[in-house]
C-alpha cells in the first residue's frame, strides 16, 4: 500500500497500546522472521472481530511471540478461553511474559507442538479458529477443525494473498501452492461463506454455515 495512505490509517486509528508496542519491539530485537508477528493495525483489527464475536472459546494456529494471541484474548467471554499452538518451544518463555505483561495469561492455555500432534486431544467448540501455521498445511488445518467449529462460528486465516504470489501462472514455492490451494478449497466448500479483505498480506473471514 501507498506510503502515505498506510501513514493515514495509523493516524486516523487507535494508537498500539504500550505492552504490544514493546512486544511487537522485542520481537525484532530478538527473533528471526519478526515481521510473522502481525502487528498494529491487523491486531486491533483481530481484537475488534473478535471483541463482536465475544467468544467463549478460540483456537489459534500459530502462536508466534504472542502478538496475535493477546489481540484476539481481548474479546474473550469473562470466562472465555484461548487455546494456542506453536511447536517451537524455545520461544514459549518469551510469549509467556508477554502475556502475562498484558493482563490476559490466566485465559491463556498453550500447547508446545504441532495442531496435527494435539487436536485428537482437543474436546471443545469453536467460537473462532485464527489460522496462522505453516502456509503448505493450511488445508490440513482447515480439515481437522471445520467439524469443531460450532454451526454460525468464524474462522480467520491469516496470508491469503502471499505478498501477491497467489496471481503467479507458474508456481514452484509449496508455500505459495499451499495457499493457492487453501482458497481454492474454500472457495469451492459447501456450507460455509468467505471474503478475503486487503489487510496486510491477505485475511480471509470464513463463516460455518451450519
Ligand atoms: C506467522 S507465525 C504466527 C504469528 C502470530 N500468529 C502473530 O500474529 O504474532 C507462524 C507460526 O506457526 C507455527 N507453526 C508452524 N507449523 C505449525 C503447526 N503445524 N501447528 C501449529 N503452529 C505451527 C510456526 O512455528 C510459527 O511460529
Amino acid at each position: 500500500m501507498d506510503r502515505e495512505l498506510e501513514k493515514y490509517i495509523l493516524d486516523h486509528s487507535t494508537p498500539e497500546d504500550p505492552v504490544l508496542e514493546d512486544l511487537y519491539r522485542q520481537t525484532h530485537l530478538r527473533f528471526v522472521n519478526p515481521n510473522m508477528a502481525c502487528g498494529h493495525i491487523q491486531g486491533k483489527f483481530l481484537e475488534m472481530i473478535s471483541r463482536m464475536i465475544n467468544p467463549s472459546c478460540i483456537l489459534e494456529i500459530g502462536t508466534f511471540t504472542g502478538y496475535s494471541t493477546v489481540c484476539l484474548s481481548r474479546g474473550l467471554k469473562p470466562d472465555g478461553k484461548l487455546i494456542t499452538v506453536e511447536p517451537n518451544d524455545e520461544i514459549e518463555e518469551f510469549t509467556a511474559t508477554f502475556l502475562d505483561n498484558a493482563g490476559v495469561a490466566g485465559k491463556i492455555v498453550t500447547f508446545s507442538g504441532r495442531l496435527q500432534e494435539m487436536i485428537g486431544s482437543m474436546n471443545e467448540e469453536y467460537d473462532l479458529v485464527y489460522i496462522d501455521g505453516d502456509k503448505r498445511e493450511y488445508c490440513e488445518y482447515f480439515r481437522l477443525i471445520i467439524d469443531k467449529v460450532r454451526p454460525g462460528g468464524f474462522i480467520i486465516a491469516d496470508n491469503v494473498l502471499w505478498g501477491g504470489k497467489v496471481l503467479e501462472k507458474e508456481v514452484s514455492d509449496q508455500q505459495t501452492k499451499g495457499i493457492i490451494e487453501f482458497n481454492e478449497m474454500i472457495s469451492s466448500q459447501k456450507n460455509i461463506e468467505n471474503i478475503i479483505l486487503p489487510i496486510r498480506d491477505g485475511v480471509m473471514l470464513i463463516r460455518k454455515i451450519q
